[in-house]
């Protein structure tokens, strides 16, 4: 039913009443859309095929606007095409670049966890009043649609994250009047992607599942050739990131609400593509893969190793475990213990909060070979491991396990890593000395339904005092996993 509404909202009315003339240009006019509105998610492969069997029956021409730079043309040919049928044959279709001023077109694509719109036409972009309007000639009818308000942050569903993000609206604008108010102070000549760093910035974990990962999906395809608009604008995130968000915008960042100046682009997205779990990809909907975004970090960061040491090839150094230690809340209460068994056990160890420059810590976490930690945010830094790492997640008492397995369980596998789950038991937490023994927190977790109130007690009251002695088999073997 998704591919239903998107069909409905990819087809002005114009277009739909075309649609009518018959069953068989109807067909092909759906599956040339497929072809063309999916065509930026699919793989070459898809791609291809959908190309091929049209080619077979049609004649397809492609008509490029000799007015734009061949960069231009060639970028906009790539987002998405509009297509038009000649009324009085079926075998004549035309593929039109949307650079033709004639046919904006307004894709809002509602998922999950995030909704954007893909506009393309004529794009003025008013930080001022939070606005993005498609200049629509007085006969289209696409300013019959109603204005689609969106909050540019991908985790719709959560209502404290999205109260942090401004609103925005996508309009069309008929009136030829306000087009002389809104006279484009800049025009751009590349795409632009309107997201916010609003939400839970400041967060690792929710940097990367909620903006990094999803910029760089929605991003990607443009091979640099885009402008970043930045609402809820952060400098000291951009900064954090911006190794290797500079792989992904060739330009310079732009506050979008910081001026009264009217942006203007030949085509605007609105909010971010994301798959619905956390830290993952799912190339059934999009084509990027998890390898894609290691591969792509790696990359930016000239990181060095693509594989983890293996141990039975006679390697001259030690394996090299990270420790990833947190200050306040799910510390280590015996990180020296730790150190010193893991030695013991023939590991070189690193310990290191999961905060600071992102670049070196990028380096440091690509050097290991295992990465151990109890659940958190600093844990997201598993992205930066070799391939065949082992990462070993301690997870505090209290059921939350789920959390562990949805957060970094299931990502660390897609991610080719090896991982082991360590379950503390009530011993090992600190919770046994701020509450009675028969107090339900530590006799009955499951009790606590709320998820504030869960949270305030085992995520931010709770540190581990590990087992040295329950703990010593896992990282044995580690190392032997090391050895496959
Ligand atoms: C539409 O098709 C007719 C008949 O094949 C042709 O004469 C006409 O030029 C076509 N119009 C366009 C705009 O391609
Ligand atoms: C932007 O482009 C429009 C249309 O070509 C033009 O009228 C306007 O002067 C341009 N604005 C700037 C600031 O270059």
């Amino acid at each position: 039913m998704m591919y239903d509404s998107i069909f409905a909202r990819s087809f002005n009315k114009h277009e739909q009443r075309r649609l009518k003339y018959g069953a068989f240009v109807s067909f092909f006019l759906l599956f040339l859309s497929l072809c063309t509105i999916f065509k930026p998610y699919l793989g070459p492969i898809h791609d291809l095929n959908l190309r091929l069997s049209v080619g077979d029956g049609v004649k397809m021409r492609m008509v490029s606007d000799t007015t734009s730079s061949p960069k231009m043309a060639k970028a906009e040919e790539d987002m998405s095409t509009k297509i038009l049928v000649n009324d009085t044959s079926s075998s004549h279709i035309q593929t039109v670049p949307v650079t033709n001023k004639e046919e904006p077109s307004l894709i809002c694509t509602s998922e999950a966890k995030t909704d954007f719109c893909e506009s393309q036409g004529d794009i003025r972009v008013q930080g001022s009043s939070s606005t993005v309007y498609i200049v629509s000639p007085e006969t289209s009818t696409l300013s019959e649609n109603m204005p689609k308000i969106i909050k540019p942050y991908a985790r719709k569903t959560d209502t404290f994250a999205m109260s942090m993000v401004r609103e925005w609206s996508v309009k069309p604008l008929k009136d030829s009047s306000k087009q002389k108010v809104l006279e484009c102070s800049q025009n751009h000549t590349v795409p632009a992607i309107l997201f916010s760093t609003g939400g839970y910035v400041g967060n690792h974990f929710h940097e990367f599942t909620d903006i990094f990962i999803p910029l760089f999906l929605t991003s990607r395809k443009f091979n640099g050739e885009v402008k970043f608009l930045v609402t809820n604008y952060r400098a000291w995130w951009l900064y954090k990131y911006q190794v290797p968000l500079k792989k992904l915008s060739n330009y310079e960042f732009i506050d979008i609400n910081k001026d009264d100046q009217v942006h203007c682009f030949p085509s605007v997205t609105v909010g971010l593509k994301r798959y619905q779990k956390e830290l993952s990809f799912d190339t059934s909907i999009y084509s990027y893969s998890m390898k894609d975004f290691r591969d792509f970090l790696r990359s930016s960061y000239s990181l060095k190793r693509d594989k983890a040491i293996r141990l039975r090839d006679g390697q001259s150094r030690k394996p090299r475990l990270m420790i990833i230690t947190r200050k306040s809340t799910r510390s280590f209460t015996n990180p020296d213990e730790i150190v010193k068994m893991a030695k013991g056990l023939g590991f070189e160890v690193i310990t290191m909060e999961g905060s600071g420059s992102l670049s070196r810590f990028a380096e440091i976490v690509n050097s290991c070979d295992v990465l151990m930690g109890v659940h958190g945010a600093g844990l997201t830094n598993i992205v930066f491991l070799p391939e065949n790492a082992v990462f070993i997640q301690i997870v505090p008492y209290g059921g939350v396990d789920w959390l562990a397995k949805q957060d970094f369980g299931l990502p660390s596998e897609e991610m080719n890593l090896k991982y082991l789950l360590y379950n503390i038991k009530l011993e090992e937490s600190t919770l046994i000395q701020q509450y009675p023994p028969d107090h339900k927190i530590l006799k009955d977790p499951s009790s606590i339904q709320d998820w504030f109130e869960f949270k305030s007690v085992y995520l931010d009251k709770q540190s581990v005092k590990l087992d040295i002695d329950r703990f010593r088999p896992t990282l044995q073997k580690a190392l032997e996993l090391l050895h496959q």
